[in-house]
């Protein structure tokens, strides 16, 4: 598979009378890592909301393929393939770590295909710790176990927001070469960081978001060279 997976067009989304994502046209194609970048409050964890059918838009079209998912709720969309990983850790403490992998497959207990659970494991590298108490991991295994969470249904759209938040370089470094791992020729991810140098080893594909629409898209090579990106975020 490649080209287009999810077409966003025309998209607005408001909160009362505040217009968070203004007119938006954006297109991820598959088989890409796609970096939604921008200063705070830019809209980029809204977008990642309404595509998973959090907020609702206002009006434009979101498409994968030829489902349209504007309108379908939450689970329908999930259903659909697309899943996300939130701003904020939200693993379930209480549980161990092999159950929290479970519950991102979506399956009752013991129901996982055989071999599953051990694969997804080993993606995020938490084999060893799989008994152990996800409450008891420290924040960036946190993040790689949320990771493995959103991976182990085998999504077609992934998205994941600030996977390196409050992360170590080495954590940094090791969950950049995880999210290259993750790209496939029938998968889009859709990544939203403020770290640029992340950024630039993963991203094949940058778009730069302010005020809600978008103001410059391009590889990472000529974003960090554009004067009005570098004016409004990166010169910050
Ligand atoms: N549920 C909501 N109700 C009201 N306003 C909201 C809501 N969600 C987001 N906003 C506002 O919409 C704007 C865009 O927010 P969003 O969270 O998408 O920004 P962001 O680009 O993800 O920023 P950050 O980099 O800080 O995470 C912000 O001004 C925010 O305050
Ligand atoms: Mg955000």
């Amino acid at each position: 598979m490649s080209g287009p997976a999810l077409v966003i067009d025309g998209l607005t989304v408001e909160f009362g009378r505040f217009r968070a994502v203004d007119n938006l046209s954006l297109v991820v194609d598959y088989g890409q890592v796609h970096a939604l970048i921008g200063p705070n409050g830019a809209g980029k964890s809204t977008v990642l909301n309404v595509i998973a059918g959090v907020s609702p838009a206002k009006s434009g079209r979101i498409s994968l393929g030829d489902i349209e998912l504007t309108g379908l709720t939450e689970a329908q969309i999930a259903r659909h393939g697309v899943r996300r990983k939130f701003q904020k850790p939200s693993v379930f403490e209480a549980l161990t770590v092999r159950e929290n992998i479970e519950i991102g497959l979506g399956v009752a207990p013991g129901r996982a295909p055989a071999g599953r659970i051990e694969e997804v494991l080993d993606m995020v590298d938490l084999t060893s710790l799989a008994a152990a108490s996800a409450g008891a991991l420290a924040h960036g295994q946190k993040q790689w176990l949320e990771i493995g969470m959103v991976l182990a249904s085998d999504p077609k759209i992934l998205m994941l927001d600030e996977p390196v938040a409050g992360l170590t370089d080495e954590e940094r470094a090791r969950t950049a070469s995880l999210v290259r791992a993750l790209r496939r020729p029938d998968r889009a991810i859709i990544v939203v960081e403020h770290d640029m140098g992340f950024v630039e080893q993963i991203a094949d594909k940058v778009t730069v978001l302010h005020e809600g629409r978008t103001l410059f898209e391009g590889p990472m090579s000529r974003v960090r060279a554009d004067p009005r990106v570098v004016e409004v975020y990166l010169g910050r």
